[in-house]
Order: structure tokens, then sequence, then C-alpha cells
């Protein structure tokens, strides 16, 4: 396959890039930057080469994406949930669509992603706590789901919740958040293509501890907005409660869009620290939007964004 870079993005892997499943150009990638969508018969096709979303840096292994994680609901470590997500039942799984949407239900996993159009993207996963992993997600955009409930005028954000089982979950035992775990979006940041549900990394199904079997990931804002193991999708009018927001409104914000210049309350956001590269790897400069600027600075068009952190 060949591979034509373009700046820092590209579209176009090669098995040695990652790993064999490479699914692309769906019609939601032939985008213009100004948001206008193109048939693909009328693009040519270096244009939409360059409107490619994954990262060419080299992924993490499976081991380190596995292993290092955020799940509360198992744990505050970053070892607990590789160690005790294995109690989590995952066949069958329900996800509850509800709101203001056409057909709102209780969709099995299946009927959920059935007619979805999967693909690899590659996405630099960006956490509040300043470190980043490159990750290989498989997955398929939100946006196509949302297509598919249809959503009714009114709409403006869409609110997630993750499963809540105390006897599955040790960790919610503890009061850390006001559980279960919930995120949101405002409309448009949903129906960016860039927002994916991830159901796998790599070739293999999602891991438990990485939010099987279906989470989300936006990977311009900080990690602890990609909410994991979803079971109720909501379409709503006001901006939706979110955990960490309501935990702690003063260190987060709604929005959570990686800016290296506004500091955390407590630690500085300019730099991070790549996971992998051993103790005495170098922290890199953290971009603004995590190195998506171009395709989602006009979402924000007006806005402080000191203000709206
Ligand atoms: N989702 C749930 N339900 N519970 C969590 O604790 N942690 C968040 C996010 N999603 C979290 C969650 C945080 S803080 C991060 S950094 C990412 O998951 C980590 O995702 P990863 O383990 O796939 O890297």
């Amino acid at each position: 396959m060949e591979k034509i870079m373009a700046g820092r993005w590209k579209n176009d892997l090669t098995r040695a890039d990652v790993t064999p499943k490479s699914l692309f150009l769906n019609r939601r990638q032939i985008m213009t930057g100004g948001g206008m969508m193109l048939g693909a018969g009328l693009l040519a096709p270096g244009l939409a080469r360059a409107q490619g979303y994954s990262t060419d840096e080299t992924p993490n292994s499976f081991g380190e994406i596995s292993t290092y994680n955020n799940y509360y609901e198992f744990g505050t470590g970053k070892s607990d949930p590789a160690e005790n997500a294995d109690t989590l039942t995952i066949d069958p799984w329900t996800v509850k669509v509800d709101g203001l949407v056409d057909t709102p239900g209780d969709y099995s996993l299946a009927d959920l992603t059935d007619g979805m159009t999967e693909e690899e993207r590659i996405y630099r996963f960006r956490c509040v706590e300043a470190w980043s992993m490159v990750i290989p997600w498989r997955g398929f955009e939100l946006a196509d789901l949302l297509d598919k409930v249809g959503v009714q005028s009114g709409a403006k954000y869409v609110a997630f919740e993750t499963a809540l089982r105390p006897d599955e979950m040790p960790g919610v035992r503890f009061p850390v958040l006001d559980w279960p775990y919930r995120e949101g979006l405002r409309l448009d940041e949903a129906r960016h293509p860039l927002t994916i549900m991830a159901t796998g990394i790599y070739d293999e199904p999602m891991p438990k501890q990485n939010g099987a079997p279906i989470r989300l990931v936006v990977p311009w804002k900080y990690g602890f907005k990609s909410i994991k193991s979803i079971v109720r999708i909501s379409l709503v009018e006001e901006m939706p409660p979110t955990s960490w927001n309501m935990a702690n409104p003063r260190e987060y914000g709604f929005y959570s869009n990686v800016n290296p210049q506004v500091d955390h309350p407590r630690w500085s956001q300019a730099t991070e620290r790549p996971i992998g590269g051993g103790i005495f790897a170098k922290r890199k400069e953290t971009q603004m939007f995590n190195g998506y600027e171009q395709d989602v600075a006009s979402l924000y068009e007006g806005m402080d964004l000191s203000e709206n952190f």
C-alpha cells in the first residue's frame, strides 16, 4: 500500500506501521477543512490523503496500553484495572439510547454496532496527569451511530454513562467519584469525525481495563473525557453533569481540551511524559488540542479557552 505523508498526519498505513487491519477513507474522512462533505469521485486523491487523522508516531505496545490505565471503578492505581477488570461481564451488553432521538431503546451491542464502518485510527492519547501514549484504536465514528438513532432538533449535547456494577467493580465501594462515571460532549464535538466509539486495540477486542466492550475516544481532549464501558447514551438539551467536573469543578471543566497554555491548578500542562520510554525518557511539549488544532479549533471560535477549560 502506498504511503504518503502529509505533515504530521497520514491516513494510509502499512502493515509495518502497526497492524494488518487498515480500513480507510470512509465517507466522513473525505472532508475538507471547512467541513463540507465531498463525494470520493470529486476529490483529488492528494486532498483526501491530506485529511488523514492518524498520527505517524510509533504506537505503544499492546502490553503498555493494557497495563497502565485509569479506570477508577477497578481501583485508582495504574495497574489496578489490569489486575481487577477481568470480573466485568461484557457479554451480553446493552446500551440504552434515550432522550431526543427518533429510535430510543435498549440496544444489544450487535444491534448498536450493526452497519457501522469499522476502521483503525492511531491517536496520541493524552492524560491530564501529563502522560501520553500512542494507541491504535479500532472503532467507528460516533456520528454514524448518532445518524442511525436519529438525533432530534433540540438536542445540543450527548451524555454518556459507564456501567455501575458493585459486584464486579471493587472500586465503586469508594466514593472517589459520584458513580456511575459520566461524561458529555457538545453535539458538534460528538459529530466531529475524530470522535470515535472504540471497540478494539490493534487487532484485538477491547481489553476490559481499556473500557470493553465499547468506549469513547476524543483525541483532542484529556483522557478522562474518553469514557469506558458505556451503557447509556442520551441526547439532551442542557449541558450534562460530568464526573470529574462534579468531583472538582475548579480543576476539571466540561470541555477539557488539551491545552498547554492552561495549567491544571496543581501542575503544568505544557509537557508530557511518553509512556514506554523508560524513566529517563525526555518529556515532550504538549501540542494545542493534542496536535489536532487544524481539525478542531473552529469548534471553539470565539470562546475563551481559559474560561472554558
Ligand atoms: N472511564 C471510566 N468509566 N472510569 C474511569 O476511571 N478514566 C478516564 C478515562 N475513562 C476512566 C474512564 C481517564 S482519567 C483516562 S486517562 C482514560 O480513561 C484512560 O484510558 P486508557 O486506559 O484506555 O488509556
